[in-house]
Formats: C-alpha cells, structure tokens, sequence
C-alpha cells in the first residue's frame, strides 16, 4: 500500500518531471505586429527601491514598481527584516524605512527565489548588520556563483560562507567593516551594487573598479537617497553616509522587458509596435545600438526622465536585419537581451557572430546553450562558442520551423521564442514558462496586444 505522503511524493515527481503538465505556451504563427503597448516597472530599479527605501529616514513612495515575482522576494524579504511596506495602489509601494541601523534579524531564512540580483545585493546590505542571515533561493539560484559578491565583501570584513561557491549565503552579524578599492573580475552591476550597498555600513570610503560599464541605477538611486557618489573613468566612489533621507521614486518601464518586442517589431510584419515609456538609461540600451547596426528601422522619442533614470518611446518597424558582429563593448549594456538578439540574428541576413559573452552561462539558464538548444531544434543553425554565439540567419520567410522548445525554466528564453512565432511556418510550444512572472506579469496579455497568438496552459 502506498502512504498518503509517498503519494504526494509520487505526484509531486510526476508533476515535475512531465512536461504535460508544466506549465507551456502555445503560440501559433502570427501575421504581424501592430499597436501601443507599455511593458511594467523596471526589475533593477524596483529591486533597489525596495532595499534603499527600506533603510532610509523616513517614508518612500514608490510608484510604477515591478510587481513580479523576483521584486515580491526582495519586498518580502525587507518586511521579514522589520520594513513596514504598504501597497496602495497597482504598483504603487510605500516604504516605512527604519534607517541605516534599523533592520532586525528574520527568524527564517531569506526566500530569493528565481532573483539573482535580490540575493547579491541582500548580500552586501546585510553583510554589514548586526545579525546573523542566511539566503536561499530556487533550483535555478542555488546553483548560481556568489563567491563573486561574497570576495569583496570578506575583503572589507564581513563574514560570509557560501556552499561550493553557491547559495545558501550566511552572513555572520557583527562584522566591522572598512572601505575598500576593489577592482571587479567581471562587469557585474549585481557585484559592484552590493560592494556599494555594504560600503554604507564601512569605516572610510569604498571604490569599485569597473572592466566595462555596467548599469548604474544604484549608484543613481544612492545619490536620490542623499549619498555621496562619484563616477568617472570606470571608478564609483561612495562615502558613508550619515543616513539615506527617504524620496519620491517612479520606475521606467523595463528596457529588458521591452526587449522582446522591440525583436517582435522588427521581424514581424505588419506597422510594428510603439513603446511607451521605456527606460533608456545608456547603462541599458546596447540593444537599441546593437540593432541599429543589424539594420533595423528604430525611432526614440518622447524623452523625459523618471526621477534620475532618462525615459522615452520607442517605435519600431519592420526591417530586414543583416548578421554583425556585436561589438564586444556592447555585451554587458546589453547582457539580458541576448535571448532575444539570437531570435533577430536567426532572421537576419548572413551571420551573426557573438563574442565575450560568457556571464550568459550563468544567468537564469546557461543561456549560450539553452538558445542554442531551442534554436537547433526549430531549424536554425548555430555554433556554440564558450563566450558566445555563431548563428546563420535566414532573411525572408519562416525561419523556424516550429515544435517544442524547453525554456529551461528561464523567463526570458520563454519569452524570447515566443517572439519567433511572427517567422515560424507551424506552432511553437514553449515548456516550463511559469517563471515568465518573475520579470513580466501580464506578458500574455502585452504580447496579445502587440500582435502575437498565445495561449498559456497551467
Ligand atoms: C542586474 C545586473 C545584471 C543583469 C541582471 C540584473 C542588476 O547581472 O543580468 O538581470 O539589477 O544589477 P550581472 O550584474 O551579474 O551581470
């Protein structure tokens, strides 16, 4: 006889490891795009919002935030350190903060789900606390590499362990910590951000050293919350501040989510699409830089700022892209947008060739293998480089072929396939899509509007 609880565990396996039912996308062939859409709140800058305010003077008022999954982990977790947080409204969030030494300790261990950037950046925050925390995250996070936040953050005191390098994170409470220069290994915000959020805490100023310019909302935030910050030459250099003093804060929309449809507009038929209020920080924007030089008929318009973050629309046409190699000082403004530049590059003409991107291995897939995976089984043809990518790409006519691709469980390869139905000669299903909500709730919707033909299956 089976248990009821080996039942649950017969089921659970089952579940789990039947693509049947997981959660999938069916997306048919689509005719063309058209319309004006408007993608949500910016992840970085909600993620920031959540954790400055949280340990400013007094009271922020967040409006346009990110209700997503990844961003719900990082205000979760703030209120399990004793944050009160109100939600007023769709997107609005207002932070009571406690001030710099106002946090306390959870009594649990801190969920970050499927957010690298909450776990890194929670990782500086609390590494200067006078309590103990520890951070877990999903399958997909605690497989991640945190040794690269956790070095800097030993170097200036703190005390951390990780496990073979990955999650869970402990912090040890107590730590003294000093200022520190310190010069990156690799062009990562989530590391510079969470050395800068750590340095608040620190005897004497702190400087990051960046290989390549990485997106700097935190450094931009900080300054909104009273620091005092400075970059010039590769160089941040923050001084420990007294206190944050609270503010008002509006969040773009998500460039990176704004990414899919600018992809979808270009290789689409039909008018294209009109974005509103997309960020357009520099930080951000390789992809706009990137697809210029693949040929593609692009206009931004509408400037205006955010707060401290610049804002425009975005309009995008049709246009027959041509195969380039992507300047390599593009990558890491560009880093999340690759799932969907290897779409543009399998309906471009020639080759495209993509180099000195390694960090793409160790995102929320291994994303130079997955593409490939989904590409090569829908008739592309592609050669995996260990930074990159080669792809060949067809102008004209379907260039997939159609079938069943696995996002891996990774929310932007689930969204970026999507995007290849408007050149697919049959159906696309697209499995394991759930944690498409952690970076944009109501894709489905947003992706009807521009034009697609979804259907999601729970
Ligand atoms: C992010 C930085 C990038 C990016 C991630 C968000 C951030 O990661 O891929 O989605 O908010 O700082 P890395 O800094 O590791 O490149």
């Amino acid at each position: 006889m089976v248990s009821a609880a080996a039942t649950d565990i017969l089921y659970f396996d089952f579940r789990f490891n039947n693509h049947f039912f997981m959660s999938h996308y069916i997306v048919q062939p689509a005719q063309g795009t058209g319309g004006t859409i408007r993608v949500p709140g910016d992840k970085s800058v909600s993620h920031r919002a959540m954790m400055l305010g949280g340990i400013a003077e007094g009271v922020t008022e967040v409006r346009g935030f990110l209700e997503s999954e990844d961003c719900l982990a990082t205000m979760n977790a703030m209120r399990a350190l004793g944050v009160s947080i109100e939600r007023p409204g769709p997107q609005e969030v207002r932070v009571h903060g406690v001030g710099l030494r106002g946090l306390k300790g959870a009594n649990h261990r801190l969920d970050m789900g499927n957010a690298g950037t909450a776990m890194r950046l929670m990782t500086g925050l609390l590494s200067g606390q006078a309590f103990d925390s520890e951070l877990v995250g999903d399958s997909s996070l605690m497989k991640r590499p945190m040794e690269r936040a956790a070095t800097p953050l030993r170097q200036m005191g703190a005390k951390i362990s990780t496990l073979d390098g990955k999650p869970p994170v402990r912090i040890t409470g107590g730590a003294s910590l000093s200022g520190i220069r310190y010069e990156l290994p690799v062009a990562s915000a989530q590391v510079k951000s969470c050395i800068l959020l750590a340095s608040l805490y620190a005897k004497g100023a702190t400087t990051v050293i960046e290989p390549a310019v990485t997106r700097d909302h935190t450094e931009r935030m900080l300054v909104g919350f009273g620091c005092h910050v400075t970059a010039s030459n590769g160089e941040v250099r923050l001084e420990p501040p007294p206190s944050l003093k609270a503010c008002s804060l509006e969040v773009p929309g998500d460039f990176s989510s704004s990414a899919f449809f600018l992809v979808a507009g270009s290789i689409g038929r039909g008018a294209g699409l009109i974005l509103k209020g997309v960020g357009i920080n520099p930080t951000r924007t390789g992809m706009l830089d990137i697809l210029a030089l693949m040929g593609a008929d692009l206009r931004v318009t509408n400037h205006r700022t955010a707060g401290a973050e610049p804002v425009a629309d975005i309009e995008i046409h049709p246009a027959r892209l041509k195969g380039i190699h992507v300047p390599e000082h593009l990558v890491p403004l560009a880093i999340d947008e690759f799932p969907a530049l290897f779409i543009a590059a399998a309906c471009a003409e020639g080759e495209t060739l993509v180099t000195g991107a390694e960090e793409l291995r160790v995102k929320e897939s291994d994303r130079i293998a997955v593409m490939a995976e989904g590409l090569r089984s829908m008739g592309v043809q592609c050669e995996v480089l260990p930074d990159g990518m080669r792809i060949q790409g067809r102008p004209a006519g379907a260039v997939f072929s159609g079938g069943q691709v696995d996002s891996h469980g990774d929310h932007r390869i689930a969204m970026s396939f999507t995007v290849a139905s408007l050149r697919a000669a049959a159906p696309i299903r697209i499995l394991d899509v759930a944690n498409v909500a952690t970076s944009f709730p109501g894709f489905v919707e947003t992706a009807r509007k521009a034009g697609l033909d979804l259907a999601e299956h729970v």
